[in-house]
This record gives C-alpha cells, sequence and structure tokens, in this order.
C-alpha cells in the first residue's frame, strides 16, 4: 500500500530500485569484465519493455476488434494504437544501430557464455507473432522443431493457449466479412466492377499486342505475365477457388473480407471508409514494419557472427533471413493492389449509397 501521507516520488512511482538492479553481467565472476555486456543486457531489456507496450496496444486493438459491433470512434483508437506500434517499431530499428557501436570482437568477450540462451526465446516476441495471427502452419521449422521446444515448459504452456485464442487477423477478418458496404441494395458493384477490370484488362491484352517496341518473344512473355494477372483475378471472382487457395495456406483472409477490403480501399476517398481504410492501412504498416525489423536484424546477426550457428543454435543470419521472408500476417492485405484499378475506371456509385458513405449532419 502506498503510504499517503508520503508525496509521490519518482525514484519509487518507476520501481527504479528493481529496473536499475536488473543488468548482471555474467563476464567479469571468474575472468575479465566485457565492458559491451551492460550496452548488450541494456538494449534487450529495452526491447523488452516496448514488447510490453506494443502487447499493451494490441490488447486495445483486439478488444475492440473482437467485439460484434465495432463503433466508429473505435475504429479511430485502434489506428492511434496502430500508429503508436508503427512509430516504436522505427524506434526499435534504430536501437540496433546503438547496440553495433559493439564490435564482433568485443562481442565474443562474453558471447559464449550466452548458450544456449537467446533472442529466440523471447517469449513477449512469440505472443506478439501469436497475437497478430502467425501460426505453427505458417512459421518456419527448425530442424522439425517448434520454437516453442526451447522455451520452459510455463511459457511453452502461454504460448500454446494464445495458438489457440481467435488472433487480430481473425477478428479483421469476422469484421471485414461483416461490413455492410459488400451489398449496396439494387446497386451490383462487383458486376460493374468486372465489367471494368474485364476491359481493363483487354486494353492492356491490346497494348502488348500492337506495341511497336516489343519484339516476339517480348511480347510473349509479357502476354504469358498478363495470364497470370487474368489468373489471379479469376480466383478473386471465385469464391471455390479463393477456398481452395486458403485450404492450402496461400490466402489467410475469408473471400468475403477481401472483397470488403478491396472496396474500402478503392472507394477510400468517401468519408465514412477513410477510418476503415486508414485501419487497413495500419495493419499494413505492423506487418511491413515486423518485416523491416526482421530484416535489420539479420543484417546485424551477419555482421556480428559472420557465418555462425545463433546461440540459440539456428543457422544464425540465413534463418533469419528467412523468417522475415516467412513470417507475415497480412499479405493478403499487401497483395490487395493487385486488385486496384484507376479511380477513372471505377464503377461510380448510385448516389443513393454516396448519401449512405457521406457524413451526414443534422444541426438541431
Ligand atoms: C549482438 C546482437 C545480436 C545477435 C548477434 C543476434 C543474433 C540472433 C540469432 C543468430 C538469432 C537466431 C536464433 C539463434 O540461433 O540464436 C536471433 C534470434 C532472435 N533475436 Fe537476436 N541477435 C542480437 C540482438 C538482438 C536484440 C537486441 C534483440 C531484441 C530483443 C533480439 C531479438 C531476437 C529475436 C526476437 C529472435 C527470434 C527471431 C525469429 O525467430 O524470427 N536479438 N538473434
Amino acid at each position: 500500500m502506498p503510504d499517503e501521507s508520503k508525496p509521490l516520488y519518482y525514484w519509487d512511482y518507476l520501481q527504479l530500485d528493481r529496473i536499475l538492479d536488473a543488468q548482471r553481467p555474467l563476464s567479469g565472476d571468474d575472468g575479465p569484465a566485457a565492458h559491451d555486456e551492460t550496452l548488450f543486457i541494456v538494449v534487450h531489456q529495452a526491447f523488452e519493455l516496448w514488447f510490453k507496450q506494443i502487447l499493451h496496444e494490441l490488447d486495445l486493438v483486439m478488444t475492440i476488434f473482437g467485439r460484434d459491433h465495432v463503433p466508429e470512434k473505435d475504429v479511430g483508437r485502434a489506428v492511434s494504437a496502430l500508429r503508436r506500434i508503427t512509430e516504436i517499431q522505427r524506434l526499435l530499428i534504430q536501437q540496433l544501430d546503438v547496440l553495433e557501436t559493439m564490435t564482433p570482437l568485443d562481442f565474443l568477450d562474453f558471447r559464449d557464455r550466452l548458450i544456449p540462451a537467446s533472442g529466440f526465446q523471447s517469449v513477449q516476441f512469440r505472443l506478439i507473432e501469436n497475437r497478430l495471427g502467425l501460426t505453427p502452419r505458417h512459421r518456419l521449422k527448425i530442424r522439425g522443431a517448434a520454437y516453442s521446444d526451447v522455451l520452459s515448459r510455463e511459457h511453452a504452456g502461454w504460448l500454446h493457449d494464445t495458438e489457440h485464442e481467435p488472433s487480430l487477423l481473425d477478428h479483421v477478418d469476422r469484421w471485414l466479412g461483416r461490413t455492410p458496404f459488400l451489398h449496396f441494395g439494387d446497386f451490383d458493384f462487383w458486376h460493374a466492377y468486372r465489367q471494368a477490370v474485364d476491359e481493363m484488362l483487354a486494353r492492356d491484352r491490346r497494348v502488348i499486342e500492337t506495341h511497336p517496341n516489343l519484339d516476339e518473344g517480348e511480347r510473349a512473355e509479357q502476354i504469358a505475365r498478363l495470364e497470370v494477372t487474368v489468373a489471379t483475378f479469376a480466383a478473386l471472382f471465385d469464391r471455390d477457388r479463393w477456398s481452395a487457395l486458403m485450404a492450402r495456406g496461400k490466402r489467410r483472409l475469408s473471400h468475403d473480407a477481401v472483397l470488403a477490403a478491396l472496396l474500402i480501399n478503392l472507394y477510400r476517398d468517401e468519408p465514412m471508409l477513410q477510418l476503415p481504410f486508414r485501419f487497413l492501412m495500419g495493419l499494413v504498416d505492423l506487418d511491413e514494419g515486423f518485416s523491416a525489423w526482421r530484416q535489420r536484424h539479420a543484417l546485424l546477426a551477419h555482421r556480428m557472427i559472420g557465418g555462425r550457428i545463433g546461440t540459440g543454435g539456428t543457422s544464425g543470419h540465413e534463418y533469419l533471413e528467412a523468417a522475415a521472408a516467412k513470417h507475415h500476417v497480412f499479405d493478403d492485405l499487401l497483395d490487395l493492389p493487385t486488385f486496384f484499378i484507376p479511380r477513372s475506371a471505377l464503377p461510380e456509385l448510385p448516389v443513393e449509397v454516396q448519401g449512405q458513405l457521406g457524413f451526414r449532419y443534422s444541426p438541431a
């Protein structure tokens, strides 16, 4: 219980006794102290504190989107929380510059003492991944082992529980799937959009077939690429094909959710769609922020340990690069621009639909 008679004291409020007493370098116990080990510990601890803050912000976003109805003003709060996380991610990437003032030789002064501990065992990092929706199926396996095999039984238990809880991806999928924007009364948006797409693809085909600067080989190559785009669109227009891609783990968002996300992106200039659009962009920023961090961390590991294995026993920077390439969650949102058509080709929304998507203000 705080003593009410005493004014609050900065040191006590922040529990600095505990925090500042938690840097205990291992070197120096039975040999020369490695000066840089303190930096190594402080940087990791700072990371873990920021991971804690990221989880706190994610909790807010998940509480908002876990509900059956998401009020407009709460979408704004979620957008702000995502923005805060992306700023933290920027800071995390910058912190690695501070760590790189330690040279590989300085690191060698204490590195071997760390084995088998590693950032690979960061429970909070794994929690963030699980909360976002990175499933065991979408993770890299290391020599057939799961990420949780290197954790204490207690920590592995926590993480396994979160694997079975709805993730942010699940919440977003459900929210998008029930968006009212998918159906506009008599106006069949998807028919109109499909016509616009067919015209755009036919135009692209004509350009390739008649372009004077392409030789026959280049023309054939361009047509083959166009066919890939045509097939991608075909999956978008065909629920069964989309479900087949989901079953193979190639797509994560449901067909309805992707159509809603596409619509929100295409008509984002409509006032009612601005906040949902900014929220979707926030998710893309979040995924991109973690990818940027993973790539930067892989470069740091390469520079610090060269081609050696990590203290946690992975192949080191090669594993980290592969994880950076694979461990995404919101790929479906990242891939959406494949389906964009220019504003000028967008089907015009009927006036009553435009009215529904505008802000309404009625003075008392
Ligand atoms: C000298 C600096 C560092 C080196 C050489 C390094 C190296 C590595 C290596 C090689 C791995 C792969 C697992 C293993 O075999 O150990 C790893 C994983 C990891 N490290 Fe670092 N690391 C460094 C700093 C940091 C910092 C400051 C953090 C911040 C918390 C961090 C967080 C992580 C995380 C979260 C993983 C798991 C990544 C994943 O599985 O996708 N590392 N690190």
